[in-house]
């Protein structure tokens, strides 16, 4: 995991530059998952994740929010992108006064991709010190100052389905969601067992909706699904969609029925 703090100061173009190389030298947490071998859909728990102490920055007197928010971003291999969003965020937060970090959740071993686990491991590097988190894609910039990153009563999901350029269906929570401490705690963090692209967030879905938290949405946003929210694509995005057996379906019937199961284990 690497991890970028962000000074609440206004940066010069130097500084972003700066800060932005030293992401690639900055902490590392490595998950040390054995390689995967010839198993595509090898989803076995990591045995030994190694952690290391992440304190805040002290609070910037020019940020009047009592609340402070970590940004955890899930990323693997898309530097260019993060080249964008890190200053871009930055930039947006304090235009709202939020008191914030944003932490890159770098997976630098051979598995497939796992979004839930680096948002999990984020959210236990900074429980202590961080009142919410924002679950945060890295390809998605809002561009709607109304776009509030404050405090959440309730999880708020801000990449909502009619404002999302690519997604739109009902029970959708992925893209920008902000928790706060006390409700991811209690639904437990999301599934470690989707491994690829995609679902965790479905799966995430259910578990709030099972700890009768109610997801609450912007209300006051007058622009639409190809204004609210910039997209940025990379040049050569491949999506590691392939999913385990029937994960897809498993998926769609813990969400019918809402019933927790293991899903993508080894078989
Ligand atoms: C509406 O937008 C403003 C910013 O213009 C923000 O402060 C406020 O929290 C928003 N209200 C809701 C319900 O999202
Ligand atoms: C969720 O919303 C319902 C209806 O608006 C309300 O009765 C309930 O108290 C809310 N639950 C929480 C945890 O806020
Ligand atoms: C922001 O919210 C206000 C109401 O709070 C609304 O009048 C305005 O149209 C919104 N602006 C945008 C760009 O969504
Ligand atoms: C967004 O889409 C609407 C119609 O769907 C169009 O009128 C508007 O110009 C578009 N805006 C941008 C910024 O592309």
């Amino acid at each position: 995991m690497t991890v970028i703090r962000a000074k609440h100061v206004r940066f010069s173009f130097t500084s972003y530059l700066i800060i932005l190389v030293s992401v690639m030298f900055i902490i590392t947490v490595v998950l040390s998952f054995k390689l995967l071998t010839v198993d595509q859909c090898n989803c076995a728990v990591p045995e030994t994740i190694r952690y290391y102490e992440i304190k805040p920055k002290p609070k910037s007197k020019l940020i009047s929010s009592k609340h402070r928010l970590a940004v955890l971003v899930p990323f693997r291999e898309r530097f260019e992108e993060l080249l964008e969003f890190v200053p871009y965020v930055h930039n947006f937060l304090n235009n709202q006064q939020i008191n914030h970090d944003i932490f890159i959740l770098n997976q630098v071993d051979a598995y497939r991709f796992n979004r839930a686990s680096l948002i999990n491991i984020g959210f236990l590097q900074t429980k202590t010190d961080y009142d919410y988190v924002a679950m945060h894609d890295v390809d998605l910039l809002p561009l709607n100052t109304n776009l509030s990153y404050t405090y959440p009563e309730t999880p708020f999901h801000l990449a909502a389905p009619n404002l999302h350029p690519r997604y739109n269906y009902n029970k959708f929570i992925g893209g920008i969601l902000l928790i706060n401490r006390e409700h991811f705690q209690l639904v437990n963090g999301l599934s470690n067992r989707y491994w690829g692209w995609g679902l965790e967030d479905d799966e995430f879905y259910v578990r709030l909706k099972d700890a009768h938290l109610n997801i609450t949405r912007p209300e006051n946003i007058s622009t639409g699904t190809n204004n609210t929210f910039r997209h940025i694509h990379g040049k050569d995005r491949k999506r590691d969609t392939t999913k385990c057996f029937n994960q897809r379906e498993v998926t769609r019937n813990v969400i019918d029925k809402q019933v927790f199961m293991m899903l993508c284990t080894r078989f």
